[in-house]
């Protein structure tokens, strides 16, 4: 597909947005670059962009054909997407089917603990600030939603994560926990958006519990770019042909 990148308009630790001709879209481009801990720790491996490209698209098809309102427009080329520009949120939207990473320092609980029903967490973009975690309290004293848009991100959350626990259930992954962040679009609606991958979730082999995601870069564990390529692999094979 053809279509034109005009000005950069946000360069970002693992993105780059463009204008386009249309002033509804934008092109969204995946680095190969990898951070954590707000971008104190930096590395990449080539490909990267392209695997989390093929992976976001693949989920994002798979939700809207789950009724899942989001940005995905369509493809333009392996590392590009035409999204549907949104009034983005500050708020990010965490949620965790197992106790692990900053909740289990948080609360002094073991990596790995079940739980019994999904938690979910509001954090406040803000690099400043280090993404803090936000009470729903918070938001409001902060102006940065409404009850009632509290009220929407979570319940869009929790029915996200009943969809991908069952995606990826199906290809023998576990879905620890993940991170979404959601907009608003021209007529006022929250839609999903930015990416879902092994940046933004934690994903563990149902059968080994083997880590297959961006934990291995956080934690030195080796195998990066294997584990991401595994979790595409697994996505195109079950959903590809749909794609
Ligand atoms: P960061 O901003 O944390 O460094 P990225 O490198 O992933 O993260 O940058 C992508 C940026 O694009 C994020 O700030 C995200 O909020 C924003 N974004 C994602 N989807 C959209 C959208 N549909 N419209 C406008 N902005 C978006
Ligand atoms: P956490 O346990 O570090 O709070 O992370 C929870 C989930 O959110 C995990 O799947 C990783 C994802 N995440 C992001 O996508 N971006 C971030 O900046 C952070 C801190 C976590
Ligand atoms: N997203 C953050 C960063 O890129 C933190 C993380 O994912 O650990 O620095």
């Amino acid at each position: 597909m053809n279509i034109e990148k005009h000005k950069m308009i946000y360069e970002g630790k693992a993105k780059r947005l463009y204008e386009t001709a249309s002033p509804g879209a934008l092109i969204q481009e995946f680095k190969d670059s990898l951070t954590a801990f707000n971008a104190q720790k930096k590395g990449s491996f080539e490909g990267k962009g392209k695997i989390n490209h093929q992976i976001t698209k693949l989920i994002f098809k798979y939700l809207s054909d789950s009724h899942i309102a989001n940005h995905f427009l369509s493809s333009i080329d392996d590392r590009h997407m035409l999204i549907e520009k949104l009034q983005m949120s500050p708020l990010e939207v965490v949620v965790r089917n197992r106790v692990a990473g900053s909740l289990a320092k948080r609360l002094g609980l073991e990596e790995g603990m079940r739980l019994g029903a999904p938690i979910v967490e509001f954090y406040y973009k803000d690099d400043a600030l280090g993404d803090p975690i936000v009470t729903e309290d918070h938001a409001l004293l902060l102006g940065v939603a409404t009850r009632s848009d509290l009220d929407e991100l979570k319940s869009k959350a929790l029915d996200i994560n009943l969809l991908l626990q069952k995606l990826f259930s199906e290809i023998g992954i576990e879905l620890v926990d993940f991170k979404l962040e959601f907009g608003r679009n021209a007529f006022g609606h929250i839609v999903l958006a930015d990416e879902i991958s092994p940046d933004s979730c934690r994903l563990w082999d149902q059968k080994t519990q083997e880590k297959l995601d961006k934990d291995r870069f956080r934690r030195d564990l080796g195998k990066v770019e294997e584990s991401y390529k595994i979790v595409c692999d697994k996505l195109l094979k079950k959903l590809g042909a749909k794609a």
